[in-house]
């Protein structure tokens, strides 16, 4: 399609999808996530995901993402809308598109909106590590007082949004690449030497208590723990590879849409995936929990949940001494790196549907989405209690993303037809892909996915989250009920509403383009090549 946007080069390429994959994510929920669910028992499931779930969808994305880039798309809905066409009208074929859309479109709004204050976290704590503001206080307390410190919270928030503003409004080489092209490795050369860090603590406070005892917790296969929790443990160890990975979100397609139609993809999802699970398992791996176990202990270190990366490490910069102001601005400067270069792919997700659909100039673009971001992320900013934040988190997070997966599959694996999926993948390839896999991506992987959905549905609905129980406002969420009721509605208001206008919107862009195809219920338009 002419004059439609290109990475300028194969490596610049390549640190924006890692950027866009790594993030925090694996520097923040991994550990937490480990801990949560057993250490060496979570691995497990974990490294299953990967190879079943994992590289499989981050191969059907790219090509997705390619394939809607040839006409001219770089959203889910008219990508969507056309590979389903290959098997069924054009008017079945729309309600494929429109429920992609949706739901690509609600990730990239309310993930974001609550993801972006996490990312203004590490703003404020990158400076409060600088000026060691939390030594000698309740790291706790710290946070407590910062979260519902409006000020903080808006200044370093809105520090971040309008960073992501300027860089993506300077487009897709010139903005996205090039920032991609500095942050990126400077995050990598920063968890080095942290990890390096981690790894020479010794035993600074208790003989017993040291990093390698935290490694061993990670790595030390755990069955018995695994067996007794299976299903719990295995659903949360499929979430995050989603998560991390960034799939069913829509921003790997929007991303791959930028690629040439004939270059490679086979091997660049593959190094996608290779950097990320690196930054993930290897350094992720060897810094929050491996330190927190030297300084706090494993108790301490296994129990800190969400709260590890930013309640209970700044203790042990603290117990560090000066140094520790350095290394803990390291950290939080990697966490913001890590967020950053993630946001800033579902912030120009949101550009393109503008740019794409309504035909909206990119600078104008940029100024809407950060108006919108700013609009859905004050309700997360005015609830210091973080309910609204954990119930978006619950629900966009976790349960859309799998939800999606299973469209990717329906739609890029059934409908575009398996022999055409393949083929795509290998036009332009520096691989081949070994043919077992194309095993595994029509049958492992739907019976995986399809199995994980009814799973968490299940789940789901057992902890109570569809009717918002006393149990679930408490447990998962970390409200009190029935005080935090109102702001778990409010939440669900918003997200029906982003739903409903996401689905309109699919349809309007899709009708608008394909209007003749609908009438006519017959194929017509073919990419221009
Ligand atoms: N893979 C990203 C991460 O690990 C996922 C993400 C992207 C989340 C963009 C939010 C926004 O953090």
């Amino acid at each position: 399609m002419e004059g439609r946007e290109r990475w300028a080069t194969k490596l610049g390429l390549i640190l924006a999808m890692a950027g866009n994959a790594v993030g925090l994510g694996n520097f923040w929920r991994f550990p937490y996530q480990l801990a949560k669910n057993g250490g060496g028992a979570f691995m497990i499931p974990y490294f299953i995901a990967l190879l079943l779930l994992g590289i499989p969808i981050m191969w059907v994305e790219w090509v997705t993402g390619r394939f809607g880039g040839k006409y001219g798309h770089g959203v889910l809905g008219p990508t969507f809308y056309l590979m389903s066409r290959e098997s069924v009208k054009p008017r079945t074929a729309l309600i494929f598109g429109i429920i992609g859309g949706m739901l690509a479109f609600s990730v990239t709004t309310l993930l974001n909106s609550y993801y972006l204050h996490v990312v203004g976290w590490s703003v404020a704590y990158t400076y409060y590590s600088a000026t060691g503001a939390y030594y000698g206080q309740n790291t706790v307390a710290f946070f407590i007082n910062h979260v519902n410190n409006l000020t903080a919270v808006l200044a370093s928030w809105g520090l971040a949004v309008v960073l992501l503003a300027i860089a993506t409004s300077r487009g897709v080489a010139k903005g996205i690449e090039a920032w991609n092209k500095v942050m990126m490795p400077l995050l990598y050369v920063f968890a080095v030497v942290l990890v390096a860090r981690s790894l020479t603590l010794g035993s600074p406070v208790k003989p017993e208590w040291s990093s390698l005892a935290g490694l061993e917790y990670i790595w030390k296969p755990d069955f018995n723990t695994l067996s007794q929790n299976f299903f719990r443990i295995s659903l949360a160890a499929a979430g995050q590879i989603f998560f991390t990975l960034s799939l069913g979100m829509g921003i790997i397609q929007n991303y791959a849409s930028y690629v040439g139609k004939d270059d490679d993809i086979a091997l660049s999802g593959l190094a996608t995936v290779s950097l990320n699970e690196f930054a993930e398992v290897v350094l992720g791996g060897s810094l929050a929990i491996p330190i927190a176990f030297a300084y706090l202990g494993p108790e301490q270190a296994i129990k800190g949940g969400v709260g590890l990366a930013y309640m209970s490490l700044p203790n042990v910069f603290t117990a560090m001494g000066e140094a520790g102001r350095l290394f803990g601005s390291m950290w939080f400067l990697l966490l913001f790196f890590a967020g950053f270069t993630s946001a800033i792919a579902m912030y120009n997700y949101l550009v393109a549907l503008l740019e794409e659909d309504l035909h909206i100039k990119r600078t104008l673009a940029a100024v809407i989405v950060f108006i919108l971001y700013l609009l859905l992320g004050l309700p997360v900013a005015l609830d210091g209690t973080l309910v609204y934040l954990s119930e978006l988190d619950n629900w966009v997070g976790s349960y859309f993303l799998v939800l999606l997966g299973l469209f990717d599959i329906i739609v890029a694996v059934w409908l575009f037809k398996p022999k055409n999926l393949w083929d795509e993948l290998h036009r332009g390839a520096y691989i081949n892909v070994p043919t077992f896999f194309k095993y595994i991506l029509l049958i492992a992987t739907p019976i995986y996915i399809a199995l994980l959905l009814a799973g968490t549905t299940y789940d789901y609905y057992n902890m109570g989250a569809f009717t918002a129980s006393k149990t679930y406002v408490e447990e998962v969420l970390g409200g009190s009920y029935p005080d935090s009721v109102p702001i778990v509605t409010w939440a669900r208001v918003a997200m029906i509403a982003i739903l409903i206008i996401g689905a309109l919107e699919t349809y309007y862009s899709i009708r608008r383009k394909y209007g003749e195809e609908l009438k006519q219920n017959r194929k017509i338009v073919v990419a221009g090549d």
